[in-house]
């Protein structure tokens, strides 16, 4: 309940207004093809602010929003509407999401999959697993322990921290490649896997994880 008041009041503040280029880059390699995309439900999970879900839309992807902040639901919706593109966006848990098996073709967990301990991130797979159809992509990212939120958290478990810093409260867990890769090595294909190193503040902090691109079996 802390990390839904984090997300409600961050979410009242900020906003993200461009995609990842990461995200642009796996679109563009997973779906070329425009015409194929109409077909095609797609769902930004953990959306925050709609980014993605504004590219989605963009592309042709039939696009759904989920994420924790019924801010962040609202921003998505006034986001997309001012692009005048179509979707949906709501209100929900990535370990409970409200929508039936197999329902699409890609689901997006950027930057969020793995917030809370280390169930609550299985549980979030294992959701994934569930509302994709067979086939269906996911592209994702997990933190390395040596990303630097770790550093300014407070560690609650072997690879559990919680953040005493700029996201002070919100839980998270660390992956190494073994786990990273275990993570999703039930019922998925490993498509592409790669590391990712971004510093940030004159080189004092720095976003360190895995990318990984997956099929459901
Ligand atoms: C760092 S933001 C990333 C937002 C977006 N994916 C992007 O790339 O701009 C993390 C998002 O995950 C959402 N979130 C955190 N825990 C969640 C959960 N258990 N279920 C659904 N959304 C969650 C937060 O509300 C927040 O919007």
């Amino acid at each position: 309940m802390a990390e839904r008041a984090f997300w409600e009041d961050h979410h009242a503040r900020r906003r993200m207004v461009y995609p990842a280029e990461e995200v642009v880059r796996f679109v563009a390699y997973a779906f070329p093809r425009a015409e194929g995309r109409r077909a095609l439900r797609a769902l930004d999970l953990g959306s925050g602010s709609g980014r993605h879900a504004v590219l989605l839309s963009r592309s042709g992807f039939r696009t759904f929003a989920l994420d924790y902040s019924l801010q962040a639901a609202r921003n998505v919706r006034a986001f997309l509407a001012e692009e005048g593109l179509a979707g949906s966006a709501a209100c929900g848990a990535m370990d409970r999401l409200p929508f039936r098996d197999n329902t699409f073709d890609v689901v997006l967990p950027w930057e969020c999959i793995f917030y809370g301990d280390e169930a609550a991130v299985a549980g979030a797979v294992a959701e994934v697993r569930r509302v994709l159809a067979p086939g269906g992509w996911c592209f994702t990212n997990l933190r390395s322990p040596d990303d630097s939120h770790a550093a300014e958290s407070e560690a609650v478990g072997p690879n559990v921290y919680l953040n005493r810093g700029e996201w002070d409260g919100l839980l998270f867990t660390v992956y190494d490649e073994e786990g990273a890769r275990g993570l999703f090595a039930d019922g998925f294909e490993l498509v592409w896997f790669d590391r990712y190193l971004v510093t940030r503040r004159n080189d004092t902090a720095r976003d360190a994880g895995w990318m990984l691109v997956v099929r459901k079996k």
